[in-house]
């Protein structure tokens, strides 16, 4: 017998398994969701170049996931960090990138000249900044955009796995070491998506092409002029929105496990201007969920306007106090105009780990549950 749709999402959303494979290994971007879902997604609700929207991209699992099964792809997202790791991660680097990136990768750099008094550096650790500097000056003389920001995002995997969440970070002398297992992995990943997108008969060239990702916010998703190509063009919607009552840590790293440092904006060259609340549609004080719901409800109404009528909706959200966040999630997604669809969701809840969440209601069970939601536009 065909499995049923919710049947089809029940195996990858159960899965626990490690986000890995193609390119969604570089960069551990907070609260990523899994490939196998969005995979299972794709398959089930679109066909070749139909439209598929994240309004709330993070790591760009879905761009690469939507992308590779030849897929045209929306993205959305306030975090410069997510625009960009989304970007390297589905924009194939060419065989002269490739050496190019590598021969930077392994090769020694002079000192660099860089202003090491930048602000973005606040609480990053001395010497591992001595040691990413030259790397990092030497970005520029790469001689394509595309190589110049993979170079960037192999520095942003390479110094989070060094400093983020550690004890003590990782010394400087590991960097070399770390940033060419980085590349490796890296260029093998993308190897793999070029593959895939073969099989679904899209050119290395055409990845970029078939996709727009905006710096923004989703509330804004359906003013957005690039956009209006894709008016109404919208089949699915897969995502995962902030979660209401819970603060994930995107714009930071957390240095011996408590300070917190900007110096990811420093590596990406972008703006750290955006304050905590600004991620999270709250933040971690007790502004209270009103704020949180009134930015769900003018995304959700945003986004309604960009959709087929035969559109879907997608959303992994996890919640600290599901018996009275849920009912208030889907009420507010009606009065956007959207109708849920119960039978299409995998049944249940799954536990999702609470590492580097803040709470700003405490979890009734002591962690956060998570579940996937279906809806159809009205
Ligand atoms: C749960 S994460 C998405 C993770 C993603 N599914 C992945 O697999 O990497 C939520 C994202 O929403 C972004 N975000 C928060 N508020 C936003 C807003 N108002 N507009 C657009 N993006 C926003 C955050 O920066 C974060 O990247």
């Amino acid at each position: 017998m065909t499995p049923t749709t919710s049947e089809r999402l029940e195996h990858p959303y159960r899965s626990t398994a490690y986000v890995a494979g193609l390119t969604h290994g570089l960069y551990r971007y907070p609260a990523r969701f899994s490939p196998g879902l969005v995979a299972a997604a794709v398959d089930a609700f679109t066909v070749r170049n139909d439209v598929v929207l994240d309004p709330f991209v993070g790591g760009g699992t879905s761009a690469v996931e939507s992308l590779a099964r030849g897929r045209r792809f929306v993205g959305f997202d306030l975090n410069p960090l997510a625009i960009l790791l989304t970007q390297v991660k589905t924009d194939p680097l060419t065989r002269a990138e490739v050496r190019e990136l590598q021969s930077w990768v392994v090769t020694a750099h002079p000192q660099s000249g860089l202003d090491l008094t930048d602000v973005r550096l606040r609480n990053a650790p001395a010497d591992l900044v001595l040691g990413l500097a030259p790397y990092l000056a030497s970005v520029a003389n790469l001689s394509t955009p595309r190589a110049q920001r993979a170079a960037r995002a192999l520095l942003l995997d390479v110094a989070q796995w060094a400093v983020d969440g550690k004890q003590a970070h990782a010394p400087s002398e590991a960097l070399p070491g770390a940033l060419l297992r980085s590349f490796s992995r890296f260029r093998d990943g993308m190897a793999e998506l070029v593959e895939v997108g073969a099989a679904h008969g899209i050119h290395p060239s055409d990845f970029p092409v078939r996709r727009t990702l905006r710096l923004g916010p989703a509330e804004f998703v359906a003013a957005s002029r690039p956009l209006n190509r894709h008016v109404g063009r919208v089949k699915l919607v897969v995502t995962s929105p902030p979660y209401p009552g819970v603060h994930v840590l995107y714009h930071r790293w957390q240095v011996r496990g408590r300070t917190e440092t900007p110096m990811a904006y420093w590596l990406a060259d972008a703006n750290d201007g955006l304050g905590p609340k600004h991620y999270t549609m709250g933040g971690r004080s007790s502004i209270g969920e009103g704020a949180y719901f009134a930015g769900i409800r003018a995304t959700w109404a945003s986004v309604r306007r960009l959709l087929r009528d035969d559109a879907l909706v997608l959303q992994l959200v996890a919640f600290t106090d599901a018996e009275a966040q849920l009912p208030r999630y889907l009420e507010t997604l009606g009065e956007a105009g959207f109708s849920h669809r119960p039978d299409l969701e995998p049944e249940g809840w799954r536990d999702v780990p609470n590492r580097r969440w803040y709470y700003r209601v405490q979890p009734a069970r002591g962690s956060a549950t998570e579940r996937l939601i279906v809806h159809e536009p009205n």
